[in-house]
């Protein structure tokens, strides 16, 4: 295994509740991931991230955990964890283990201990007051304190099943320095950070006022917590630290990946970016310039598990994601959509730095919106009108009808009936699918270390190179364009017209 690995790796986002079910309850689990770490092999990706399999009572689907050093019996148990740390190792998969250090569950010990009065009050952010001690609204929108009796109030900046830690407090900062070592013991590669950015609060509690300081968004003192989470890193051989950044500002984003910090954190800019040839140019020289300062590689994400799979929102007239502006049920040309999101990828798989694929997204599954009311469980709907739920609807692997041999059972969400020709199966072999597109787009990845540089071609067209003998072309000109001189055609995302690349299609080019 390379040193470094992160640097240009093929990431995969595995969300254990949708990825495939081993006993029949309807909810994925380590069993179901163990039995098809084949579909990853076969993939090619060098890592795997793993959402929370933590116990948890699950208002947040896992980000509420409530013990960070075992699992939640829905998905398994510590050995079978630590069986699928080992057999991902032999299958040369590295894995990333979620931490969730901002908040933890109000049926945390520690929690419990705090409401029963306990030195435990000290690690949250208890306040007496007889109206609500701020104005702020909460990461999910809606109010962020909940009282406890008449005049004492708690901090939660997601829901209040999420009761914000202090990280003033040292035994905080102990815990989780503790929690990093009890899982890279365990052979974890990589640590993802939740909310990394949200840590810390200003004591005096000011309300958020424009032009001034935010009073828990990005404060300086966070910096010094990953400094010393980096140093329990560097104890170990070739672990990761990626942190969860949402940060407009890129100069205050690449602060977190200081050489002393943090090794990668998302890059959210270009996933919120509109199909559009300038912007996205822009996006992404944005982004490497930013990360070349600090020398950190730059990272790639077209979904997660928080937001509208990228099929369905390169398929809308308004193609930009952010939280603020819900496009849920907007029309989507699902056709367009698959076309750009397969020269999406040959776009984000070939950039220098390292490329997460979220689970589903190399099958091209899109955005189930069709989820009845009383189905839906991500807790944002009542807060923001937005469901996360479209996007975690279980994978399907084989068969005709759902569950599409996800389970036995019924799944926790409900899938489409059109999702037949997306499984696994259907695709495997058709040398026109999604699936196939990114197994041999992962596979032609060897320019990975090459030197990156824009090729002109022209308004609308964007290219690169890396190295002397590869590139990368993708044509949102609106017409189509010629390719550049080249000796082979590697892959395209869609079929080409001779020599001419179409409208929304990317090639890789060997170059002569
Ligand atoms: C970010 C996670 O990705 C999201 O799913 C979660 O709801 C929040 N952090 C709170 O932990």
């Amino acid at each position: 295994m390379t040193n470094q690995w992160w640097r240009d790796a093929v990431i995969y986002q595995v969300y254990p509740r949708s990825f495939a079910d081993g006993d029949g309850d309807g909810v994925g689990d380590i069993a179901g991931i163990r039995a098809r770490l084949g579909h990853l092999r076969d993939l090619g990706v060098d890592a795997i991230w793993m959402s929370p399999w933590y116990p948890s009572p699950m208002a947040d689907a896992g980000y509420d955990v409530s013990d960070f050093r075992d699992i939640d019996p829905v998905f398994g148990d510590l050995s079978e964890a630590e069986a699928l740390i080992a057999e991902a190792h032999e299958a040369g998969i590295r894995i990333i283990i979620d931490i969730v250090p901002n908040h933890i569950s109000s049926e945390h010990p520690w929690f419990k201990a705090a409401l029963a009065g306990g030195k435990e009050r000290d690690y949250f952010w208890f306040r007496k007051s007889q109206n609500m001690p701020t104005n702020w609204v909460g990461e999910f929108g809606g109010t962020a304190w909940t009282k406890v009796d008449d005049d004492t109030w708690y901090l939660h900046l997601f829901t209040p099943e999420q009761p914000d830690l202090n990280w003033e407090h040292p035994a905080v900062r102990a815990e989780f320095e503790s929690i990093l070592r009890f899982w890279f013991d365990r052979g974890a590669d990589g640590i993802r950070i939740d909310s990394a950015a949200l840590l810390f609060k200003d004591p005096a509690l000011p309300e958020v006022v424009e032009g001034e300081p935010h009073p828990f968004h990005d404060l300086d003192a966070v910096h010094d917590v990953y400094r010393s989470w980096r140093r329990i890193a560097d104890e170990y051989e070739d672990r990761a630290l990626i942190g969860e950044v949402w940060m407009p500002d890129v100069e205050r984003f690449t602060n977190y990946l200081r050489p002393d910090e943090l090794h990668a954190a998302f890059n959210f800019d270009l996933l919120g970016c509109a199909w559009d040839p300038y912007l996205m140019r822009s996006s992404i020289e944005r982004t490497l310039d930013a990360h070349a300062g600090v020398g950190a590689p730059p990272t790639w994400v077209l979904s997660n598990h928080d937001v509208t799979r990228h099929v369905t929102r390169y398929g809308r007239a308004d193609t930009t994601f952010s939280f603020e502006n819900n496009l849920d049920g907007t029309p989507a040309d699902l056709e367009l959509g698959t076309r750009r999101a397969r020269a999406a990828a040959l776009l984000t798989l070939s950039l220098p730095g390292s490329a997460y694929v979220y689970q589903g997204e190399e099958l091209g599954l899109w955005e189930n919106e069709s989820i009845p009311e009383d189905q839906i469980q991500d807790p944002m709907y009542a807060r923001r009108g937005h469901t996360r739920d479209g996007c975690r609807v279980p994978l399907p692997w084989s068969g005709d009808e759902p569950p599409y041999d996800f389970t036995t059972g019924a799944p926790w969400l409900p899938q489409p009936a059109e999702w037949k020709d997306r499984t696994v199966q259907a695709q495997t072999g058709d040398p026109s699918s999604m699936l196939e597109l990114y197994r041999s787009a992962i596979r032609l990845r060897a320019f990975k270390d090459r030197d990156f540089a824009w090729l002109d071609r022209g308004a609308g067209v964007l290219a690169w190179t890396r190295g002397a003998d590869f590139a990368c072309v993708l044509n949102l000109s609106g017409g189509p364009v010629p390719l550049p001189e080249h000796e082979t055609v590697l892959l395209a995302s869609g079929p080409l017209d001779g020599d001419l690349l179409p409208q929304d299609t990317a090639a890789w080019l060997r170059l002569k």
